[in-house]
Formats: structure tokens, C-alpha cells, sequence
């Protein structure tokens, strides 16, 4: 099973940006936590903060993965682009959101993408994605 993790902007500063909000820990010793323990899935890990990437790695695994696990961060409440790009694709993405968005300001209440997503995992901190990963294997 191959299944592509993407985290969109500033997910990259996780373990230092708002850590009330995101926690404490980095993101790659979580990774290595996933990859020990699920390894009958290839998990492959992309992060960036430019939009036009983000598709670019939808269309490239979108076709072939079996599962896309996607963090868009804030495109999640602006980018009509990469909700565009889940649409064309065909692998299922599910959307993940480390915090509770419908806990937050109204502003990220809002996803675009929801829609052609197959479901949405939020507020588990780290787990959220450990979530979604498993979502893919029951
Ligand atoms: C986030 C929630 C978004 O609203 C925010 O812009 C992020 C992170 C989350 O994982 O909780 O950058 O996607």
C-alpha cells in the first residue's frame, strides 16, 4: 500500500509555531513513529508552503498512490486550486487538521476542499494523521 502524506504551509514549523495550538513535538521523529509501525505501507512524506507544489504533488501520486493524506493548512479555507486538483484526481485524499478547526475562529470553519475529499479527520493533534492513515487500511 502507498500512501502519500502532504503537509501544506508553515506545517514545517511544527514544534515551534504556536505550540498551544499545534503542540510541542516535530513532525519527522512522528513520521518515523508511523513508518515503525505501519510497515506494510509505503509512506512517502511531502511538505511545502507553496501552493503550485502542493497540486503539483496531487497530480503526480493522484493517479498511482492508494491513499493521499493531505494537511493543506490555511489553502484549506482559500485554495478553490487544490480543492480543483483533488477533484481531477483519482486516488481518495483525506483532509486532516492537527487542531480542532470548528473550535477555532469562524474563518477555518470553512473548507473548500471537504467536498471532494473522502472524509475529514480534526483535532487529534499528531494522531489525526495516524487516524487517516488507518482509515485507509480498515
Ligand atoms: C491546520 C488548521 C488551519 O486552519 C491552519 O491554518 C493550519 C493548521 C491544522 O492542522 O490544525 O496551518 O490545518
Amino acid at each position: 500500500m502507498k500512501i502519500q502524506l502532504i503537509n501544506g504551509p508553515n506545517l514545517n514549523l511544527l514544534g515551534i509555531r504556536e505550540k498551544t495550538i499545534y503542540g510541542d513535538g516535530s513532525f519527522e521523529p512522528f513520521l518515523n513513529e508511523l513508518r515503525q509501525k505501519y510497515t506494510s505501507v509505503e509512506l512517502d512524506y511531502f511538505q511545502s508552503n507553496v501552493e503550485g507544489e502542493i497540486i503539483n504533488k496531487l497530480h503526480e501520486t493522484g493517479f498511482s498512490y492508494d491513499g493521499i493524506i493531505l494537511n493543506a493548512g490555511a489553502y484549506t479555507h482559500t485554495s478553490l486550486a487544490i480543492a480543483d486538483a483533488i477533484a481531477g484526481i483519482k486516488t481518495p485524499v483525506v483532509e486532516v487538521h492537527i487542531s480542532n478547526v470548528y473550535g477555532r475562529e469562524e474563518y477555518r470553519h470553512v473548507s473548500l476542499m471537504a467536498k471532494n475529499c473522502k472524509g475529514i479527520i480534526t483535532g487529534f493533534g499528531l494522531n489525526s494523521y495516524r487516524l487517516a492513515l488507518e482509515s485507509f487500511l480498515i
